[in-house]
């Protein structure tokens, strides 16, 4: 058996260090191949069709940015189709596929839509979720990022509880939440009641009332664009990395 002095006798010297090279500065030039659109699935439930609203402005404004594309999804439904006609539910849109668990490796990230039931999220969203186990256990999501979107029937129904009872389960899965945050004067006034908050776009949306108002679908416009930029600047980064 060769002894341990040997050994060391015989390592390879030390390659020499090479010359530092200067910092990148706001002027570096770089290639532009580390871009690529980032794919942001917009994944939701919705039974009276406000949430939907929401997804398909968040949608528009995803796409506006030209940074990334956007595919809106439905989670699948869990109440009988008899229930649903007692809650006058109407038919879901036909021209949304149903999100099944492995599609969401081939997003970079997903803005999850729902509306509120007794304070928390619907039971719906949640389901799908559960079916994520296999993703989890692989670390597929991990490095993903997230946005929320919501809907409540009454002023202080719990938009943002709503929000809240998601985050649990993207932190499990190492995903990144992207809030809001007061990005639009719209989540300070105080001249009408309007949905949306930090954690996201909202719709306050009573029965009677049909559309997202104006300064709703702004602060959706604000949260797609946002949302889409931080997605895409991830993609980037990471593309620059996996260069190295
Ligand atoms: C079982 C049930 C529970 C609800 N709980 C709440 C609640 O806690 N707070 C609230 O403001 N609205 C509540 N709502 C109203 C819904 O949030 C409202 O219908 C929904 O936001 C509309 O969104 P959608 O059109 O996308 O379904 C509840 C509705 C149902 C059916």
């Amino acid at each position: 058996m060769p002894c341990f002095p040997c050994l060391l006798k015989r390592r390879q010297p030390l390659a020499k260090p090479s010359p530092p090279s200067s910092p990148p500065t706001a002027t570096t030039t770089m290639t532009d191949s580390y871009k690529r659109k980032a794919v942001i699935y917009i994944i939701f439930y919705s039974m009276y069709t406000h949430v939907y609203q929401l997804a398909k402005e968040l949608a528009k404004a995803v796409n506006e940015t030209g940074l990334a594309e956007a595919k809106l999804f439905q989670v699948p439904e869990t109440l009988a189709d008899n229930v649903l006609e007692l809650m006058h539910a109407p038919s879901k849109p036909e021209d949304v596929p149903m999100i099944t668990a492995n599609q969401l490796a081939d997003a970079d990230g997903f803005l999850l839509g729902a509306p509120t039931r007794f304070g928390v999220v619907a039971s719906q969203m949640r389901s799908f979720w559960e079916t994520t186990g296999a993703l989890w256990a692989q670390g597929k999501l991990r490095g993903k990022l997230a946005g929320t979107f919501f809907s409540t029937g009454s002023q202080n129904g719990g938009q943002e509880t709503t929000a809240l009872t998601l985050l649990p389960t993207l932190a499990h899965h190492g995903i990144v939440y992207v809030p809001t945050g007061f990005t639009t004067a719209h989540l300070s006034q105080a001249e009408e009641v309007v949905g949306g908050s930090a954690y996201g776009a909202g719709t306050h949306a009573p029965p009677g009332k049909d559309g997202l108002t104006k300064k709703e679908k702004e602060i959706a416009a604000e949260q797609g664009k946002l949302f889409a930029k931080t997605v895409a600047a991830q993609v980037w980064g990471n593309q620059l990395l996996a260069q190295k």
